[in-house]
C-alpha cells in the first residue's frame, strides 16, 4: 500500500480494534521528517494545506464540499491529530490527510515551491506571554515559507478571535510578504450547529466574541 492508497485519515498504522470499541485509527507522524511530499498528495489535484488542524472540522467540511482538492493537514499535538484522522476516517474521507508534525518544521523541509493553491491557518494558539511568544507558529518564516508553497493566484486565509494577534500578523504579512489584502471576508450564517469553518470559530461565535478574517493573494 502506498501512501495514495492508504486510509484516509494518512494513518501509518491499520485501525486496531478492540471487542468493545470502534475501530480507531492515528494520525501519520510526521514529527521526525521522513514523509515525502509526493508519496503524500495525488499529482493531479490541487492541493490546500492547513496548519494547526486541531479535531479536524475543517478538513472534514472542506474535503466533503471540495472533492476535487485535496487537503493537507498539519496537527502538533497527538491527541488532536488523531481526533481529526479519526474524524476524517469515520466519514469515509479520501482526499484529505491529517500528520502529526509541527508545521515550522514540515513546510521548510517537506513542502516544495508552488505546491499548494490555499494555505489556512485558522485560531493559531496566541502564546500570550512575551517568553512564550516564540512557540507562535506564524512567524516571519512560516510566512515567508507560506508565500514560496503557494502557487501564483494562491490563497492565505488566517482568522483568529484574538485582536492583538491579528494586527500582528496582518503587518508582517505587509511589510515582510509580496501578499496582496487583507481581503475582507464576511461572516456567513450558520445553518446547522456544526455549520461553522473550525471548532473554534464554532466556539468564539456561540460566546458571540468577535472572529478576525483575512484572505491574502500570491500575485499571478
Ligand atoms: C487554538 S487551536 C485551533 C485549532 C483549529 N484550527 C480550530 O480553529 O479549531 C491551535 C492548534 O494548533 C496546533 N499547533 C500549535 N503549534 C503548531 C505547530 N507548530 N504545528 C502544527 N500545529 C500546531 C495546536 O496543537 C492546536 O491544536
Amino acid at each position: 500500500m502506498n501512501d495514495r492508497t492508504r486510509d484516509a485519515s494518512g494513518s501509518n498504522l491499520p485501525p486496531s480494534t478492540t471487542s468493545h470499541s470502534a475501530p480507531r485509527v492515528q494520525a501519520r507522524d510526521a514529527l521526525r521528517g521522513g514523509v515525502e511530499w509526493r508519496e503524500l498528495v495525488p499529482d493531479e489535484r490541487p492541493v490546500e494545506l492547513e496548519i494547526g488542524s486541531g479535531k479536524g472540522l475543517f478538513l472534514q467540511t472542506a474535503a466533503t464540499e471540495t472533492p476535487s482538492h485535496f487537503f493537507v493537514g498539519l496537527e502538533l499535538a497527538a491527541k488532536f491529530a488523531n481526533r481529526a484522522a479519526q474524524r476524517l476516517h469515520k466519514h469515509g474521507i479520501s482526499n484529505a490527510i491529517v500528520l502529526r508534525a509541527d508545521a515550522k518544521r514540515f513546510l521548510q523541509e517537506s513542502v516544495p515551491d508552488a505546491a499548494v493553491v490555499g494555505v489556512h491557518v485558522y485560531f493559531p494558539d496566541p502564546w500570550w506571554r512575551n517568553k512564550h511568544k516564540k512557540r507562535r507558529v506564524l512567524t516571519e518564516q512560516t510566512l515567508e515559507d507560506i508565500v514560496r508553497v503557494l502557487v501564483p493566484g494562491g490563497c492565505f486565509h488566517f482568522w483568529t478571535d484574538v485582536l492583538d494577534y491579528y494586527e500582528h500578523v496582518c503587518g508582517m504579512v505587509m511589510d515582510h510578504t509580496r501578499l496582496e489584502g487583507p481581503h475582507y471576508v464576511p461572516q456567513r450564517a450558520a445553518e446547522h450547529t456544526m455549520d461553522y469553518t473550525t471548532h473554534f470559530e464554532r466556539r468564539a461565535r456561540l460566546h458571540d466574541q468577535p472572529v478576525y478574517r483575512a484572505l491574502f493573494v500570491k500575485p499571478r
